[in-house]
């Protein structure tokens, strides 16, 4: 892949395109990515997930313990997990052919005794972090488990929920979401304006985006007062701090990462760490997250299509008002017809970091050593609440 022979188009369209073999597909498996809440998967059961083109297995042995293997038994290719976990092990359905977390192959019923020495599937490292499984589906040695870890996860006095959401568009859009400031001012205006909306505000930002040692920093200043800073982590995740869906209560942590399930799809793992406060007001964000959180736009597409909005601000009306800009913009939004402004520095930031990564990593040149920033954990909101 040679900068110089690409046009601009067709370097933005490497950058949608993350499946095995494909140099965006190649830098982002150089890093660890979740692909599942942690609730998802019980143990002694397994789920299908699909991760950047690859169809995959998830199971918990009966231990508790989760493995990710090949989503395709290794025999005659039916789905895995629709056989049973036996132990740590999972057997396929159609002939029994039986598979450690390792990948081997530990049983074939039907065949002679030894041969089932001879297979074994794809398998891959597992960790369990913020109610999430994580998982490194890349090659050669296993990087640490380092970003972006965050203080606001690990904080014993914090409430976490961790929930998942998948939407029907490229996960480039969601990225570049993130380091769009702008469209909180209007996005987030549209069908009803909620807590987030009223404490950004319709006002115009002046914008700095500044490149750190673990992605970019973005400060937003609307007014005195009025500074909203936010610490995005290299390839896909954002932090930010949202209103509670209660105005009287403190802000919440919101930690996403964007994570392509395919070219056409991605999920949006979504952290919220809620600082704690009375035991009162915990019940009841508690309760609230138990009846809210579970919203995905996508179930509602027609319906947000047609300008009718949901109520709730935290889950719905936040989540519904991005997702019709999202999805809006296509499955994989054209960026060849663009037309980029000033307002654009973040998203231009962004793609210029994301192609010069991406180029190093598929020449084997020298890449940056992405790190968690020292003081991540405390983003400045001040005077928005
Ligand atoms: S297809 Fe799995 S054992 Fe035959
Ligand atoms: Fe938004």
């Amino acid at each position: 892949m040679s900068q110089q022979r690409l046009s601009r188009a067709e370097l933005l369209q490497k950058l949608t395109e993350t499946s095995q073999g494909t140099p965006m597909g190649r830098l982002l498996r150089t890093f660890w990515h979740p692909v599942s809440t942690a609730d998802a998967v019980k143990p002694g059961k397994a789920r299908p997930i699909r991760i950047m083109g690859e169809d995959l297995t998830l199971y918990r042995g009966e231990s508790g313990k989760p493995y990710l293997v090949s989503g395709w038994c290794a025999h005659r290719l039916t789905r895995l997990h629709t056989g049973w976990v036996e132990g740590e092990e999972v057997r396929c359905i159609y002939h029994g052919w039986k598979y450690d977390g390792t990948g081997q192959c530990t049983q074939m019923p039907a065949e002679k005794p030894g041969l089932e020495k001879t297979v074994k599937i794809t398998a891959y490292p597992v960790r369990e972090y913020g109610g999430f499984v994580f998982a490194y589906l890349g090659e050669g040695n296993v990087p640490e488990f380092s970003l972006p870890r965050k203080e606001v996860i690990e904080k014993p006095d914090r409430m976490i929920f961790a929930r998942e959401q998948k939407w029907p568009c490229n996960w480039l859009q969601k990225v570049e979401n993130s380091l769009d400031a702008v469209h909180v001012s209007f996005v987030h205006q549209k069908g009803k304006i909620g807590p987030f909306g009223q404490a950004v505000t319709a006002a115009l930002p002046d914008l700095e985006y500044v490149e750190t040692d673990a992605g970019i920093r973005q400060i937003a200043t609307r007014g005195p007062g009025n500074v909203r800073v936010s610490d995005w982590t290299f390839p896909n995740n954002n932090h930010i701090i949202v209103p509670s869906a209660f105005k009287e209560d403190t802000w919440l942590d919101l930690i996403i990462w964007m994570v392509p399930n395919d070219d056409h799809h991605t999920t949006r793992f979504q952290l919220y760490s809620v600082p704690n406060m009375d035991e009162g007001r915990n019940q009841r964000i508690a309760e609230h997250f138990r009846k809210y959180s579970s919203y995905n736009p996508t179930e509602h597409h027609d319906e947000l299509f047609n300008d009718i909005y949901p109520e709730e601000p935290l889950f719905e009306l936040t989540n519904a008002q991005d997702y019709v800009a999202a999805i809006g913009q296509g499955a994989i939004a054209n960026r060849a017809d663009e037309r980029l402004g000033a307002s654009d520095s973040g998203v231009a930031l962004l793609r210029r970091l994301m192609i010069r990564e991406m180029e190093a990593v598929n020449a084997g040149t020298s890449r940056k050593h992405w790190q968690p920033l020292k003081h991540a954990e405390e983003l400045p909101i001040q005077g928005a609440a």
